[in-house]
């Protein structure tokens, strides 16, 4: 398989550059053809902005949405942009390998999807019609091609347990596995995360790194996490509401870390 591994890390020689090396050398020893954005060492430009639309005229207002849209439907992005849409064009795997900043992706790796994701390509799909909500959430552009997180935490792993303070690492992940991954069509597989990760001597890593390679060696026939199709039927359309009747009223969430006590009178209006 083609692989595109997005890498979002200031320091080859860091534990993410010593990770990046051992999925790539497995991917590699299994056959598989790998390419890397190294977004640091190619001086990614993570904002949007004018400078994105070489079509609109400098002094017009910007719109992001709309400027996307025009650009991508006139092939005028910036060459950068456009060298990462083909990158993920030719790519039947995604991996997106960052350490965990603040509960979430480093900034650059957050402006590489700002400005690759583009309108029409991973968003503003498909049409819009009491059957369907245009073609998102495991439809799309990138339908049929399969992503996954390669993640480092300080935290432990009992932290981002169901029960644990920072939150469930699922929950913490959602918004990048189902919101940036799925939107646009992708299988997401499970994430693979080492925790610990200022903490590792080198038995721990060995452990990791085997770990890592285990889950390249799978990264074509593991199971994708079973997110629900839009339009297959559990929504509401247009409320895009989970059917009544489907999922769990009890499931663990967010809702867990308040306290029940200031919460019920929060409630109350006191
Ligand atoms: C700006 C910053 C924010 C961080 N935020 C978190 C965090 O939210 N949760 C966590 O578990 N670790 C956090 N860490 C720790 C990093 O995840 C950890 O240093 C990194 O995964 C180690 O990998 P590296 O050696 O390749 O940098 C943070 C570190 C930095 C520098």
């Amino acid at each position: 398989m083609k692989i595109l591994l997005v890498f979002a890390h200031p320091e080859s020689r860091s534990l993410n550059g010593a990770l990046r090396d051992v999925a790539i050398e497995e991917l590699t020893a299994q056959g598989h053809e790998v390419r890397v954005s190294d977004l640091y060492a190619d001086g990614w430009k993570s904002e949007v902005g004018h400078a994105d639309f070489p079509l609109l005229p400098p002094d017009a207002r910007l719109v992001p949405v709309a400027a996307s849209k025009t650009a991508f439907e006139a092939g005028a992005l910036t060459e950068d942009v456009k060298a990462e849409i083909e990158k993920l064009l030719w790519a039947d795997v995604l991996i997106l390998q960052f350490p965990l900043w603040w509960f979430s992706m480093p900034a650059i790796l957050k402006g590489w999807v700002d400005r690759v994701f583009a309108y029409g390509f991973a968003y503003g799909v498909g049409e819009h019609s009491d059957k369907r909500w245009g073609d998102r959430y495991g439809e799309g552009s990138l339908a049929g091609k399969r992503a996954m997180l390669i993640v480092t935490a300080g935290g432990w792993e009992e932290h981002y347990s169901a029960r644990g303070v920072n939150g469930p690492i699922d929950d913490l992940l959602f918004p990048i596995n189902h919101g940036i991954l799925y939107y646009p069509g992708y299988d997401v597989l499970p994430p693979f995360v080492a925790y610990r990760a200022d903490r590792l001597d080198e038995a721990g890593f060995t452990e990791v790194a085997e770990g890592l390679r285990e889950r390249m060696r799978t990264i074509g026939t593991v199971s994708p996490i079973p997110y629900r199709q839009q339009n297959g039927g559990d929504y509401l359309i247009p409320s895009m509401q989970l059917r009544p009747g489907l999922g769990d009223p009890a499931a663990p969430s967010f809702a867990l870390h308040l306290n029940e006590t200031r919460e019920a009178l929060r409630q109350a209006g006191e």
